[in-house]
């Protein structure tokens, strides 16, 4: 079960390029496949959304509150984004819709087997799911409190639970990445 949902007042500090100590734009493009139509899982200001967009045909950015989608419009959101409002448990997608998805630290909010269950759903066989998110055996400098927080083995455990391959996993400083294929 996921732990919170971010505060749509604290969006700005979304847009901080500070951010990108913690995973850069090329991590991000590795961990997954970012070609034809894809989804940002918890997209909210579309701060990563955005250098998705050049690679993809579609990006569906989903998100559950409808007021971060409104930040994303006002900020201006490439053509090829379409808003999705909907919780990750419960998409609005076609079964093997997906060729890939990403999510940027957010899946500390959204996990649960349900979650995990509908993304096994969705993304078509061979796609790939990205994440990369805080980690629990991190230092908690910035971030959520660790203890809000999941460990990497704990992501990988309820990946595979969920019928996905791990082909790539890190734990780092402050956060960790994955690379888990349907
Ligand atoms: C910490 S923010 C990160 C936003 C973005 N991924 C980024 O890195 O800039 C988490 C976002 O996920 C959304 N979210 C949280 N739980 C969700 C869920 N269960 N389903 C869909 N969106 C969710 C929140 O509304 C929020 O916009």
């Amino acid at each position: 079960m996921g732990f919170h949902t971010y505060d749509p007042s604290r969006a700005d500090n979304l847009e901080d390029p500070t951010r990108y100590q913690y995973l850069s734009v090329d991590e991000l493009l590795a961990l997954f496949d970012p070609q034809g139509t894809v989804a940002d899982l918890g997209s909210g200001t579309g701060f990563y959304t955005d250098h998705v967009a050049p690679y993809a045909e579609t990006v569906h950015a989903v998100d559950v509150q409808d007021e971060m989608h409104e930040y994303y419009r006002e900020k201006g959101a490439p053509d090829n984004v379409e808003f999705v409002v909907a919780e990750i448990a419960d998409l609005p997608f076609a079964d093997d819709q997906l060729d890939g998805a990403f999510s940027t630290m957010t899946y500390h909010e959204f996990a649960s087997d349900e979650a995990l269950g509908e993304l096994a759903r969705v993304l078509r066989p061979d796609a790939l799911l990205g994440i990369a998110d805080w980690t629990r055996n991190g230092e908690g400098g910035e971030g959520p409190p660790t203890d809000e927080r999941y460990a990497l083995q704990d992501a990988m455990d309820a990946l595979t639970d969920a019928g996905f391959t791990v082909e790539h996993a890190s734990e780092r400083r402050e956060t960790f990445v994955l690379r888990a294929r349907r």
